[in-house]
């Protein structure tokens, strides 16, 4: 499949899953799952061209956190946008902040 900006694919988590303080339990498990999930899709789709990566857009002020998170929304997608939009030989299977690609 040709690289197009639909042809990849990113989802919005947080670093560290389970080890993550904070946002309780069902919280971490999620993104933990969610990591795993797109490691695995990243396998399974990138001979197709699909590039599967987690992005953390960083605390962000919406409704899940009252408004309390330090980052504009603006520009939290502006992050998310910016991993969305990477070159056909980008990365897949990672997981990005604002600051670039962070372990897992
Ligand atoms: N904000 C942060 O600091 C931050 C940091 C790291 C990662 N994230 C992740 O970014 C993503 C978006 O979070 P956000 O901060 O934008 O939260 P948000 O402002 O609370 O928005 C959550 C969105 O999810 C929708 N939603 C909730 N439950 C749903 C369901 N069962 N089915 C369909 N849609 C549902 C809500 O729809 P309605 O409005 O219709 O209820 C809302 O549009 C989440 O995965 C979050 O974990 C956020």
């Amino acid at each position: 499949m040709p690289w197009s900006p639909a042809a990849t694919r990113g989802s919005a988590s947080r670093s560290r899953g389970l080890a993550a303080g904070g946002a309780g339990f069902a919280y971490n498990a999620s993104k933990t799952a969610l990591n795993a999930f797109t490691v695995l899709l990243a396998k399974e789709l990138a001979p197709e061209g699909f590039k599967m990566n987690v992005i953390n857009p960083g605390f962000t002020a919406t409704d899940m956190n009252g408004h309390t998170g330090t980052r504009a929304a603006a520009d939290a997608a502006g992050t998310v946008l910016r991993w969305a939009l990477i070159s056909p030989d980008g990365p897949t299977g990672g997981f990005f902040t604002e600051g670039g690609r962070v372990p897992w």
